[in-house]
């Protein structure tokens, strides 16, 4: 599989000396990147390193300010993704563009309707149809062309995204991370895929924060950090500890901080949880002051609708809640601000941000009652929670004017995380909390939260990422088929018991 000999001519791709500014930031300097045929090249940086602008002067998204393009050999500038389309480079995005009234196999030959002849200016649905079920079916995806994309969740809308850049017949295929909403066995399917095209001679980019995955994929991996070529290594080289250390600079001894906080009285009561429409079934647990109670579960196990429903954002059919002695009976996301409780959602990027707002305002929203004195809001008050929030999560931009839009990825998530820590719930829920950030972010994020409980909030958090469960919390419930198949310490607790528990009613 890893089969690579140096020769010239199995390099694919050779990016020389990239540079790229935006106003206020060097996004990219001297960056150097090569590809070889049938190799999986993995992308690895923090948060605004600068892997998705390279990846977007490769693609034709943004003009290069300097550098050179080579594909085979031969000097390449793409005007547009269309032109890089064309020559062989496709591009799955890490954010979703997807145009969502319409169906899938509209999505997937958007800007290249099949003709029903070449001379004949109508599009054949007919064919597109054919077309797009002879290729989902090829790489066992399991969609029905016709459906509309809104109605599919977004991990198999990512699916649809992954499938429109393989029809491309590419040479090159970036995908930036597009793990990060797909489910297990997605991942699993996904990785298939990724060993079909290594197989076939493609070079693929890789970008992911999840190490692990890093490892059991790549063939090469290239670190970057500010901007700047770090390094590139042989997979089966380096190692995991290695990479963390090119990556942030500097040695990162503790993936988790020391707990250090009291756990409190009994606090949020919740009874009988039983949802509408979903699979939530009968599920009571209690949590105490100052507690991070971990959420664990296989993907559908009703880890999301769990938090959902305490927060009122799906519909309740039985069930109580009751925090400090009262009944809170969250009817609605409004209701549940007002009792306390705050939620963080698992689609923050189609949920959570509003784009053309800037990070001054992405921040105050969700708390603007914070900052009223009289009629007006204080500006100033903004300013310093603004601040805060962008100095504790080491956020990177320029200022709190920039647009949320134009921050990575990563940083997109830390301003909402931002936002919810400063609401200064009662309750805080969390799903996948550190989703898209990278390793050195994750250690302030978990240190925010054992801050927010030692000042006595109760923090409810569901994670995929077992260690990072057993990390940061005090406590662990797991979910299974809808219910609550039990609960551990975190102390105490393995993977392999948890794992059991998981699978008690899947
Ligand atoms: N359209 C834009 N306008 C202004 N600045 C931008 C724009 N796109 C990216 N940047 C800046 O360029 C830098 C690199 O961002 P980039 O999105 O490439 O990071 P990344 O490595 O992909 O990070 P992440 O892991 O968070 O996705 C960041 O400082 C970011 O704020
Ligand atoms: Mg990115």
């Amino acid at each position: 599989m890893n089969k690579k000999n140096n020769k010239n001519s199995d390099i694919l791709l050779r990016m020389e000396n990239i540079d790229k500014n935006f106003p206020g930031v060097k996004a990219l300097d001297g960056v150097l990147l090569t590809v070889r045929k049938g190799t999986v090249h993995a992308l690895m940086g923090e948060n605004g390193a600068g892997k998705s602008t390279l990846m977007k002067c490769l693609f034709g998204v943004y003009a290069k300010d300097g550098g050179k393009i080579f594909l085979e050999g031969r000097e390449v500038s793409f005007r547009n993704s269309k032109e890089a389309l064309e020559n062989g480079v496709a591009m799955v995005h890490q954010e979703l563009n997807q145009a969502l009234k319409r169906s899938v196999m509209e999505n997937m030959w958007l800007g290249r309707f099949p003709k029903v002849a070449r001379f004949l200016p109508f599009t054949s649905e007919k064919k597109m149809y054919d077309e797009t079920k002879k290729l989902l079916s090829e790489l066992h995806i399991n969609v029905d062309p016709r459906t509309v994309m809104a109605k599919m969740p977004v991990s198999q809308r990512q699916m649809v995204e992954i499938a429109k850049a393989v029809s491309y017949d590419s040479k090159i295929i970036v995908f930036d991370e597009p793990t990060s909403s797909l489910t297990e066995t997605e991942v699993e399917h996904l990785f298939r895929i990724i060993n079909m095209l290594r197989d076939r001679g493609c070079g693929i980019i890789y970008i992911s924060h999840k190490m692990e995955e890093i490892l059991r994929i790549s063939d090469e991996v290239t670190v970057m950090r500010d901007g700047k070529h770090i390094a590139t290594k042989s997979a089966k080289e380096i190692t995991m500890d290695e990479i963390i250390r090119l990556m942030v600079g500097r040695e990162l001894t503790n993936r988790y901080p020391e707990k250090a906080h009291e756990i409190g009285e009994e606090w949020l009561k919740v009874e009988g949880l039983t949802a509408e429409y979903t699979r939530l079934n009968d599920v009571s647990f209690t949590a105490r002051k100052g507690e991070i109670l971990g959420v664990a579960g296989l993907d559908g196990s009703g880890r999301t609708e769990l938090l959902e429903n305490i927060f009122g954002i799906s519909a309740r059919r039985s069930g109580k809640i009751t925090l400090d002695g009262k009944e809170a009976r969250n009817r609605n996301a409004r209701e549940s601000i007002r009792n306390g409780f705050a939620l963080l959602t698992e689609e923050r990027r189609a949920t959570g941000i509003f784009g053309i707002l800037d990070i001054l305002e992405n921040t105050s929203i969700s708390s603007l009652d914070r900052y009223r004195t009289g009629l007006f809001l204080s500006k100033k008050k903004m300013r310093e929670s603004t601040k805060w929030s962008i100095e504790a999560m080491r956020i990177k931009t320029p200022n709190q004017e920039t647009k949320i839009r134009s921050l990575s990825g990563g940083n997109q998530q830390k301003v909402i995380l931002g936002r919810w820590l400063l609401t200064e719930p009662e309750v805080l829920l969390l799903d996948e909390p550190t989703r898209g950030i990278d390793v050195g972010a994750k250690y302030e994020i978990y240190q925010l939260i054992l801050d927010l409980a030692a000042k006595g909030k109760t923090v409810i958090m569901v994670s995929s990422e077992m260690p990072e469960l057993l990390g940061v919390c005090d406590r662990i419930i797991v979910m299974s088929g809808g219910r609550k198949a039990g609960e551990v310490d975190a102390k105490t607790a393995t993977q392999e018991e948890i794992m059991t528990l998981a699978a008690k009613y899947a």
